[in-house]
């Protein structure tokens, strides 16, 4: 299995927070943000730079900045909404795309409504959803980015199951999975365990 996880000690105390039931709305937006920002800090390590010359207030110099066109972030709705805010902190002149889908609560597959993305020439995306299930959602968007162009593409979660980490490998192996947590399986309703319950209704606060 292909996967990064991100096991930093502030990540983990964060995410064993936000699977607490207790937690509230409020504070499970506030961490997944916190989240976000930190391991985005991990997953961005390996963007181009290139040298540029400056001037201290004492003398010339060569320093570096980050090459390239602006990095591209792409939520799928909802959930994914809940960690760009984490990510625009940290590149505040990100673009942002977005792509509309949900899983149908009966079959579990995932149903299409939405996709915009900033130009994709040259661009690398970071593809932002907190849950990997059953990986549908994240096979479909990716393949949805694909097919405007994208290829650089990144996909980063919260907490992903093996069951979609196995998936997302078998129909993108050119896409890393970066997440803060492997867990154990899937439920009879495809949620994952012991995992952290619905994240789009908990960061929106329905049901
Ligand atoms: C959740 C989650 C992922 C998807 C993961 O979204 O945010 O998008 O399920 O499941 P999968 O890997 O089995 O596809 P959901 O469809 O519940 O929609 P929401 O974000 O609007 O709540
Ligand atoms: N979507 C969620 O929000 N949670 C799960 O456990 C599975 C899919």
């Amino acid at each position: 299995m292909d996967i990064h996880v991100i096991n930093h000690p502030l990540i983990q105390h964060k995410l064993t927070l936000m699977r607490k039931k207790e937690t509230s709305s409020n504070d499970f937006r506030k961490l997944l943000k916190e989240i976000t920002l930190l391991m985005g800090y991990e997953i961005t390590r390996d963007l181009a730079m290139e040298d540029i010359e400056i001037e201290t207030p004492l003398e010339k110099m060569v320093g570096k900045r980050v090459a390239g066109k602006k990095v591209g972030i792409v939520p799928i709705l909802r959930a994914g909404f809940g960690m760009v805010e984490g990510l625009t902190e940290l590149m505040p002149s990100a673009r942002i795309g977005v792509i509309g889908l949900y899983r149908d609560p009966v079959t579990a597959k995932p149903v299409e409504y939405y996709c915009k993305l900033p130009g994709v020439e040259g661009r690398s995306f970071i593809l932002i959803d907190p849950m990997l299930a059953t990986g549908g959602s994240a096979i479909a968007a990716i393949d949805m980015m694909k097919a405007k162009g994208a290829k650089n593409i990144k996909f980063m979660c919260l907490v992903a199951a093996p069951e979609g980490v196995a998936e997302v490998n078998k129909h993108h192996p050119d896409v890393p999975i970066y997440t803060a947590a492997l867990d154990r399986q899937l439920n009879e309703k495809k949620y994952i365990l012991p995992g952290l319950g619905d994240a789009g209704d908990r960061i929106f606060g329905t049901k």
